[in-house]
């Protein structure tokens, strides 16, 4: 037998419903507030995701699905959407459109990681990038819009951690001054921490270990090693945050695994999940479109996982699918009766109602109870080609019709009279 392969899933129909009122969510959240869509294929050239996410990220480093195009070209299913969209802005010359140019996405994207609850190697992202636009404003806008979107799907116990990066120089320095002071501290640091030093300095913040917390108290922030214009920028972020009445925490350690963040950066995490946390998060990326060969250009953005959304979401009462009427042939043997009941399921449709002709070739007795189970308003029996018994199933009241009145009534009203 044969399974989906390890890492990924089957969206079902019934999983297909809340991911449509998700959908809706993002077009009316997102479009509201000048947010159009933007599709990028399902893969790109690797050498798009090792200049944009970086060379030394573990996406790059570890969990690209990478291919040969057949000419000699190497290819990646897509891990993040953001790289992408800007490979497109530039490609399209979207910086003659009004500025700032702003997009929604919607998709799947790929990374080989060791599946768990809540991480898989084909996911699903929705996101938005806003590029052309510095001011802190669209920073805020970002977040105002990704947190309405999880209040939206009642995403349950969410917290947000915020940062700024500065910019690269500034962080260069930073990462200096701060494997110097862990160096100067070395003897209080635990074993993993220490030997980490040089590599990454950053994960000390994260250190579970009493001793390293102790020195990590003191240790230099890179909050307060910002420049005054970067500082500026994030303070603006903040006071808007607060008018709109959304909560953070400043969380000088918070990393992502992306190397294109400056300045903002920001996640929210859901302790409805276990230890895959991390519902959405993003940050500014002011550097990336040059990177790739544009102009210099702004841009933030966000990605939230929509596994996890739906995970740590609200379950939301599904209606089912209406069905106005069931056509039944009451004998299919009778070709011509056949057709005149293919033709007015067909035609019932093409007048607005949701029409469905039965296929199977069960019993009108089944036929009448299948009806009953998909909840059809009415049950057409056809019974030659020009003749139909109309049944109402709520009143259980039926009528002979001429096949062609049968949806002019049901178009008329619900009573039969
Ligand atoms: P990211 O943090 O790598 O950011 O991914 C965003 C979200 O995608 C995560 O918070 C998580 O919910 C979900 N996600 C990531 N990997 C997996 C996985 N293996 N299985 C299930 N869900 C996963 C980005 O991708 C950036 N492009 C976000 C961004 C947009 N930054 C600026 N603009």
């Amino acid at each position: 037998m044969f399974q989906a392969p390890k890492g990924t899933y089957d969206v079902l129909p019934r999983d297909a419903e809340r991911r449509g009122i998700l959908k809706s969510h993002v077009q009316r959240i997102f479009g509201g507030a000048g947010y159009r869509r933007i599709e990028t294929p399902a893969f790109e050239s690797t050498e798009l995701f090792a200049r944009g996410v970086g060379a030394s990220t573990d996406i790059v480093q570890k969990e690209m699905y990478s291919f040969d195009d057949g000419g000699g070209r190497s290819m990646t299913l897509r891990p993040e959407g953001t790289a992408p969209i800007c490979r497109a802005y530039i490609e399209h010359g979207m910086h003659k459109l009004p500025l700032p140019v702003k997009f929604w996405y919607l998709g799947s994207f790929f990374r080989a990681e060791q599946p768990q609850k809540g991480r898989y190697r084909q996911f699903w992202q929705v996101g938005a990038e806003a590029i052309g636009a510095a001011a802190p404003e669209t920073d805020a806008e970002i977040i105002v819009l990704l947190a309405e979107l999880l209040d939206a799907m009642g995403v349950k116990g969410t917290r947000l951690r915020l940062a700024s990066l500065g910019t690269p120089e500034t962080r260069v320095e930073y990462r200096d001054e701060l494997t110097g002071y862990l160096h100067a501290h070395e003897s209080e640091l635990s074993d993993e921490v220490r030997a980490r030093i040089d590599l990454n300095p950053m994960r000390a913040f994260d250190s579970s270990d009493r001793g390293t917390q102790a020195v990590m108290a003191n240790a230099p922030k890179l909050l307060d090693r910002l420049a005054p214009d970067d500082a500026e920028h994030f303070d603006q972020v903040k006071r808007l945050l607060d008018v709109a009445g959304i909560r953070y925490e400043l969380d000088p350690a918070l990393v992502r695994g992306l190397d294109y963040y400056t300045r903002t950066l920001f996640e929210f995490s859901s302790d409805a999940l276990g230890a895959q946390s991390g519902v959405g998060g993003g940050g500014r990326y002011d550097r990336l479109i040059e990177q790739l060969g544009g102009q210099p250009t702004p841009g933030i953005g966000f990605a939230a996982g929509i596994e996890r959304i739906l995970l740590a979401g609200a379950e939301q009462p599904i209606a089912p699918d209406p069905v106005d009427l069931l056509v039944v042939v009451a004998d299919r043997e009778d070709r011509t009766a056949a057709v005149a009941g293919f033709e007015l399921a067909r035609e019932a449709r093409q007048a607005g109602l949701a029409a469905q002709l039965e296929l199977t070739g069960r019993s009108l007795k089944s036929a009448l109870k299948h009806a009953d189970r998909i909840n059809a308003r009415y049950v057409a029996i056809v019974n030659d080609q020009k003749s139909a018994t109309l049944k109402e199933m709520d009143s259980g009241e039926q009528h002979d019709l001429k096949a062609t009145g049968v949806i002019a009534t049901i178009l008329r009203g619900s009573r039969l009279a």
